[in-house]
């Protein structure tokens, strides 16, 4: 997407340098800085510190750490050592394992010597994958925001809400969840977003800073103010990403998106999520028994990170001192809440009958 006029994706390769550019997300929205990954101890930092996060750009980040990984030492135990390496960084989002599990597969029957070309033309590859699936889910979402718009008068908004930031710096590009909205917005309809600070990291600061950089009409609210805004017919859908779907349609996503389904269920709004076919994890039934939840550091609760009075980027404590904390970064939302999965092929309920009906071909491998 376009910041200041000029396209960038989230990441891209440096080919003269031989390093991977990244959107470094720790400094957003304050500061929009470009960072060199370039050792495999920068790509696991990079994806545990958060430097890159959303689950399709932590996967396309891996691949590219494995085609660095392959250019150090392209054996097979180099190979197996990267993807314990990367793998850990982060345990919820599928994507990462995904896109280890895709290039390992293809790198192995390689002979060494191929490894390292092979393996950066598959991160390419990962990567405008994952451009053109969020592309799609954009145009399907599309469709679900013009229904909207057509039952409401001419010109009153279609208000949507979302939750964390499923953005295009979240993704290689587009965004799954902000991808029907660019979509839409492009097409003339009007927009309204409510977007959930998603504390403790906000980033819901990151999805205000995207919309407000393509001109989509927004409102940074409290992540305890949707029910609320639900309760008074104030949101007519909500769209979020997920980090991990099950083969039955259970959603994992950022902490707190639980809570907006249900208020969405007890108030008849249409809880949607954005879900691109890599973030399936076609191993996992029950979401709230099999899915590993993220723990981070209690430093993300005690602390905000903010842009100081006097100018410069730091952070404040909120806590007295000495406080507990608990820091769970994922959430899962049960099936039965999710009105409908945005889908690269189309949309689909939340159940195994729609998603195996939509891609039977990754159901049966499965
Ligand atoms: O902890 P984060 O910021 O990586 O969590 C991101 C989310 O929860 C997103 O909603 C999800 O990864 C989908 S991104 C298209």
């Amino acid at each position: 997407m376009k910041i200041d006029g000029t396209h960038y994706r989230s990441l891209w390769w440096d080919a003269d340098a031989r390093v991977l550019k990244i959107i470094d997300q720790r400094w957003l929205p304050h500061d929009f800085r470009v960072a060199d990954v370039r050792t495999m101890q920068d790509f696991a930092d990079a994806i545990y510190q958060m430097r890159v996060r959303g689950a399709p750009l932590i996967g396309a980040t891996a691949a590219y750490g494995m085609a660095r990984a392959m250019d150090e030492d392209p054996g097979d135990a180099n190979m197996d050592a990267a993807w314990t390496f990367l793998e850990k960084t982060r345990p919820t989002a599928i994507n990462l394992r995904w896109a280890l599990d895709r290039c390992r597969a293809a790198l192995r029957p390689l002979a060494p010597a191929e490894r390292a070309a092979a393996a950066l033309r598959l991160a390419h590859e990962i990567a405008d994958e994952d451009v053109e699936i969020n592309r799609r889910i954009g145009a399907h979402g599309l469709e679900i925001i013009r229904e909207i718009a057509s039952r409401k008068p001419a010109g009153e908004p279609v208000r949507l809400l979302t939750h964390c930031n499923a953005g295009w710096i979240a993704t290689v590009d587009w965004g799954t969840a902000t991808s029907p909205m660019y979509q839409a917005h492009d097409a003339g309809i009007p927009l309204h977003v409510w977007v959930d600070e998603t504390r403790p990291r906000n980033q819901g600061a990151l999805t205000a800073w995207e919309l407000g950089s393509h001109g989509v009409a927004h409102s940074y609210i409290t992540d305890n103010a949707g029910g609320h805004l639900m309760q008074h017919g104030m949101v007519d859908m909500v769209i979020t990403g997920t980090d991990r779907t099950t083969r039955r349609g259970d959603v994992c996503n950022k902490i707190g998106t639980y809570l907006k389904a249900l208020a969405a269920h007890d108030n008849g709004v249409p809880f949607y999520v954005a879900l691109p076919s890599p973030t399936i994890d076609w191993t996992v039934s029950d979401g709230v028994a099999e899915i590993p939840i993220e723990e981070r550091d209690g430093a993300e609760i005690s602390h905000i990170q903010g842009r100081l009075e006097g100018g410069g980027i730091g952070t404040v404590c909120v806590t007295p001192e000495g406080t507990g904390t608990g820091n769970p970064a994922f959430d899962v939302t049960p099936s039965r809440l999710v009105t409908g999965l945005i889908t690269e092929r189309g949309v689909c309920a939340a159940t195994e009958d729609g998603l195996a009906g939509l891609f039977p071909d990754l159901a049966r491998a499965a």
